[in-house]
């Protein structure tokens, strides 16, 4: 488990404290849509897109290929701008930032974890994992031993010296994990992070972000079209051409 460190990235986000029977809303989305290209080419990837996610929760998207869930989630996460509505994120209206706000917002409060890791190879698991603090202006040093940390409560504490290519996928999915959480995100976007696994790593992979990720004042965000893994998710949205056409609340089916 991580434990709170005294770092100031997040403290000019509203927290709300423990998430009660009400959970606050992390992710509020109205009236969000997007296109890309023009002409014959024009294809509507969102359309009215309306969707709380919740903190305190694993929220999953799916749906089928080609349906808007890595569009959703590149406007979530600011990487891509909508056309229409807005995006607010603990409060914060992402959607009306200027392009330089938004980017600082998002290296602050929110971590990103994708199919492919994205690893850099020339550096090792702990200085990978301690890239997004050392964007913050932690020095190199202080950055890789909080690094260490995070590898270590993952299950990667013997691993802190090797490079991406002496480690297996799923070691390599949780050092992009650790990269993802070193600096404690308020909100933790995945994109297929169990696709290039198999099966057992992927539910591993899965058991850890939900450990690792899913706290009272923090969400998580997980697009996948595994439906092995759709049992991790308190709700999962369902996606098909552009729009959000169904969200099931498992939290109640558990309870
Ligand atoms: N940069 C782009 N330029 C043009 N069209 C795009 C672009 N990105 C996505 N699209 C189109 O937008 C639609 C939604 O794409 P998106 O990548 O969000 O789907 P997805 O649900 O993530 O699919 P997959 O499960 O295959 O990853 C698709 O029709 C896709 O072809
Ligand atoms: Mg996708």
């Amino acid at each position: 488990m991580l434990e709170p460190h005294s770092s100031p990235q997040n403290s000019s986000l509203p927290r709300s404290g423990l998430a009660g029977p009400t959970p606050q809303v992390a992710v509020e989305i109205r009236r969000v849509a997007k296109h890309f290209g023009s002409g014959e080419r024009r294809v509507m990837a969102l359309q009215d897109v309306d969707w709380d996610v919740y903190a305190g929760q694993m929220s999953l998207i799916v749906g089928p290929s080609g349906c808007g869930k890595t569009t959703l989630l590149s406007v979530i996460a600011g990487i891509l701008n909508a056309d229409s509505g807005s995006v607010r994120i603990f409060g914060s209206e992402v959607s009306a930032m200027s392009d330089r706000a938004k980017t600082r917002f998002r290296a602050r409060h929110i971590g990103f974890v994708f199919q492919q890791y994205n690893l850099l190879p020339a550096l090792t698991a702990a200085e990978n994992a301690a890239i997004p603090l050392v964007i913050a202006g932690w020095s190199k040093a202080k950055a890789v031993r909080r690094a260490k940390e995070v590898l270590d409560s993952l299950g990667m504490g013997k691993k802190t010296e090797n490079l991406p290519s002496q480690l297996s996928g799923g070691q390599q999915q949780r050092v992009a994990i650790s990269r993802a959480l070193v600096h404690q995100p308020s909100l933790l976007v995945c994109d297929e992070p169990t696709a290039a696994l198999d099966h057992e790593t992927g539910l591993s992979v899965m058991e850890l972000l939900r450990e690792s990720a899913v706290k009272p004042d923090r969400a998580v965000v997980v697009v996948t079209h595994d439906n092995r893994v759709f049992h991790f998710g308190d709700r999962i949205a369902h996606m098909d051409d552009g729009r959000m056409i169904q969200v099931e609340d498992r939290t109640q089916v558990a309870a």
